[in-house]
């Protein structure tokens, strides 16, 4: 009997039921496609890891309470999915959907399967195919005494933190674990978009070949912010063209996809007021840089001067600050990410613990970086205090602040698109300005609205017949 079924062998339930059956589980599977099952039975089948073609005999060789890892298209599919499932799931069996789904479908699962005697358990899985097979970071919400059942299988598939830890931890509650996994996203997004604009700068600002850009992001991959999307910006800047000459990334169009989890995580930070400009300037850029033909088509019509790069300073003083810069982007994106999260906690009651969430993101996931385990020890020391107020991010931000006035200036001279970069000052401006320019829109509001405003130097609420 199976210690765990894997609905769905997309690359993620292949390489999830892989490193299972490698650590000594007990596998099930099937897919859809019984095609695709066989095949990856005839690849990597053995006595751990059986297929089936029907979901009643994948059900029928489970141990009870049976546990079914859901890893299909999100969205209608899962529902679908979990209907045909639920059918011959007897009470008390678990189904834990791995799938990238909307907190919200996974609030509204959990109830609707409860309510048939089945648990639902929804789980963010991060990491590529790669961590799901060599050991994913997993972001697990559901009711405690699933997470019971199912803590001792998942410790065993995961990666390790940078003390040795388990990258899993219980989150909280029905949709809990699914908005930590999107979050998560959205950082990734940010974090993405601020290094693509860091090699932007390279290329269009100061016309740098492929081996410089590398020299770049070997420095940055060496310094506080390193981690797995520094080093894979090193390595995809230096990749050769394997179906011609020259550098691959000079073939590739530039049109960047999504699926949604950043855009969400926009959507999220809007609707619980929590400052979102650098998922949002992220996802942004996505969507400019998917109508290509348009762009080529204004790049003529707004036709602007080429960058002159004469009047940049030398790159040689410019990298270390654009390196500090990005650093400081970068960790913005942390910090907007975990503020979200704070909202979330209290908008949702949820136990979200940050100095957990920023340990179980050490290893596995996309975002896994040095940088975490400050976050995690600032958290662990002043568990209630925001992202921005953490001492090492003040000192960190006070380093980066100057840089990011530096470059955005020069980007902005060399009509070189960095809305992360950018969004990243303004958000930090804003946030650290005393006294803001709100004072200025009560007076708008207050005169063409009567919407009243607030005074410095009395208490009350005012209204004022301006221009009287
Ligand atoms: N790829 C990643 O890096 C990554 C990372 C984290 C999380 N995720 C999430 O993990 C899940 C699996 O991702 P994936 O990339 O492995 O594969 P995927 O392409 O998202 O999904 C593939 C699976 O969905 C099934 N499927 C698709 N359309 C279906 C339909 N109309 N009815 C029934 N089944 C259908 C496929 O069955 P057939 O073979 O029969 O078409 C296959 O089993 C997704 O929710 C994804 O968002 C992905």
């Amino acid at each position: 009997m199976h210690d765990l079924a894997i609905v769905g062998l997309g690359p993620m339930g292949q390489n999830l039921a892989r490193n299972a059956a490698n650590h000594g589980l007990s596998v099930g599977v099937y897919n859809r496609t019984t095609s695709k099952m066989r095949d990856f039975i005839t690849a990597h089948g053995s006595e751990q890891l059986q297929g089936y073609a029907t979901l009643e005999e994948l059900v029928g060789a489970l141990k009870t309470p049976r546990r079914v890892l859901l890893m299909v298209k999100a969205g209608e599919v899962t529902d679908l999915t979990a209907e045909a499932i639920g059918g011959v799931l007897s009470e008390g069996d678990i189904m834990i959907d791995g799938g990238n789904s909307l907190f919200r479908d996974t609030i509204r699962r959990e109830a609707h399967h409860r309510a048939r005697g089945v648990h639902w358990f929804g789980m963010g899985v991060s990491g590529g195919e790669e961590g799901a097979l060599r050991g994913p970071s997993l972001m697990p919400g559901g009711e405690p005494k699933v997470w019971d059942a199912l803590e001792p299988l998942l410790r065993v598939i995961v990666a390790k933190d940078f003390a040795g830890g388990d990258c899993v931890t219980h989150l909280g509650p029905d949709g809990a674990g699914h908005y930590v996994k999107m979050v998560h996203n959205g950082i990734e997004y940010a974090i993405m978009q601020a290094l693509a604009e860091a090699y932007t700068v390279m290329r269009d600002g100061y016309g740098l070949e492929a081996e410089a850009q590398e020299a770049f992001f070997a420095a940055v991959d060496a310094g506080p912010m390193g981690g797995f999307l520094t080093e894979i910006s090193r390595i995809i800047t230096a990749t050769k063209d394997d179906r011609g000459a020259g550098w691959l990334l000079d073939q590739v169009l530039d049109t960047a996809g999504q699926k949604g989890t950043g855009r969400w995580t926009a959507v999220e930070a809007l609707k619980l007021g929590v400052d979102g400009t650098l998922v949002t300037a992220a996802v942004n850029a996505r969507v400019s840089s998917s109508d290509q033909p348009g762009r080529v088509a204004r790049a003529e019509q707004y036709a602007r001067q080429a960058p002159d790069t004469d009047t940049l300073p030398a790159w040689a003083d410019t990298a270390p600050t654009l390196q500090t810069a990005l650093e400081g982007a970068m960790l913005l994106a942390y910090a907007e990410g975990f503020a979200l999260l704070r909202a979330a906690a209290e908008a949702y009651d949820w136990p979200l613990d940050l100095a957990e969430i920023s340990r179980i993101w050490q290893g596995g996931c996309i975002i896994r970086s040095r940088v975490l385990t400050q976050w995690q020890a600032g958290f662990a020391a002043a568990p209630q205090a925001q992202p921005l107020a953490l001492p090492w991010v003040v000192a960190a931000l006070r380093t980066a602040t100057p840089a990011l006035q530096t470059v955005t200036a020069l980007t902005a001279r060399a009509a070189v698109s960095t809305p992360v970069l950018t969004g990243a000052l303004q958000r930090h401006l804003a946030h650290t300005t005393a006294r803001s320019g709100a004072n200025f829109l009560q007076g708008l509001r207050d005169h063409f609205g009567a919407h009243t405003y607030q005074r410095l130097d009395r208490e009350g609420v005012f209204h004022s017949a301006w221009g009287s």
